[in-house]
């Protein structure tokens, strides 16, 4: 058995979708303002921004754990530990806070790694708390194991983020492959005729399923998958917003309503933070034809 293998159980832990509901509309709640988890996912970045807001606390943590080992360790060293261990606590704030708006838009199984992710390092949390508390008593001995104790519980928290990154693929860009994998020729799409104004349709691009949409004489064609979790955008819903680009023809996601500008794939509204890959287009002898755009958002010339 590989030593890790054993994580992958835990998206079976079905008896952990009540809390993790729970939390999930804790999270809502606290968090209703859209443009402010659209930061939090990290839309303004083009990338999220949990794992590197989570590296503060970890230098932090990490490096008061080496003070605290020091076999040289004085009255400099004791201060410059509960001094890295009150930043790492601070810092601990946005990276949870961006952690949770995460969170909130995974699905099921990713749910459930995700609570005891936050479990976890809420643990570490509460131990360095106590450390603070226990070495400001004179209790240095305590606060010492109190601050190991965390950081034990960081590293198995970080893991634990790891692998709902690298296994479960929450954060990651699912649409990334299709430049690479979408023919390189112009693909029939069908006849133009065929094409409801403003209604999404679904068709294929070599394996590769995509979204077309006429808006009157303009044409656009997306990959079907979100960039987020995969959703089908035919499904999705059309509007017309005043975003950073003017009033622009965007689609929105079914499963957690990310935004997808049509013109060029861009993030609107997360949680997706990657842009949609996008398709050039030309209409011959009344029929649709598209051709991938390798670099999503780059135009390359029809
Ligand atoms: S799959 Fe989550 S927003 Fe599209």
């Amino acid at each position: 058995m590989r030593p890790f293998s054993a994580l992958d159980r835990i998206a079976e832990w079905s008896w952990l979708d009540k809390p993790a509901s729970a939390l999930r509309d804790a999270v809502f709640a606290v968090l209703r303002n859209r443009r402010f988890r659209d930061v939090l996912h990290g839309v303004w970045l083009g990338h999220p921004v949990h794992p590197m807001l989570v590296q503060a606390p970890v230098g932090a943590f990490l490096s008061a754990g080496v003070l605290d080992a020091s076999p040289e360790r004085g009255a400099g060293e004791r201060r410059a530990a509960e001094s890295l261990i009150g930043l790492g606590v601070v810092t601990s704030l946005p990276a949870t806070l961006a952690g949770a708006a995460d969170f909130a838009q995974g699905h099921e199984e990713q749910q459930r790694t995700g609570l005891v992710h936050a479990a976890t390092n809420g643990a570490a949390l509460t131990s360095y708390v106590l450390s603070l508390r226990w070495r400001a008593g004179g209790r240095d001995r305590a606060g010492v194991l109190a601050g190991w104790t965390g950081l034990a519980l960081i590293a198995a928290g970080g893991l634990l983020g790891g692998h709902l990154s690298y296994h479960q693929s929450t954060g990651v860009n699912h649409a990334d492959a299709v430049p690479h994998v979408a023919p390189e020729d112009w693909t029939d799409l069908g006849a133009l005729s065929e094409l409801r104004d403003r209604v999404p349709s679904r068709r294929m691009v070599g394996e590769v399923p995509v979204v077309v949409v006429r808006d009157g004489t303009e044409l656009h064609v997306l990959a079907d998958r979100c960039s987020h979790a995969s959703g089908p955008l035919s499904d999705g819903t059309l509007s017309w917003r005043a975003g950073s680009s003017g009033n622009a023809p965007c689609l929105q996601c079914p499963w957690h309503g990310s935004v997808f500008r049509l013109s060029d794939g861009g993030v609107e509204h997360g949680p997706a933070t990657a842009p949609q890959p996008t398709f050039h287009t030309r209409v011959v002898g009344g029929r649709v034809q598209a051709r991938v755009r390798r670099i999503p958002g780059v135009p390359a010339g029809g």
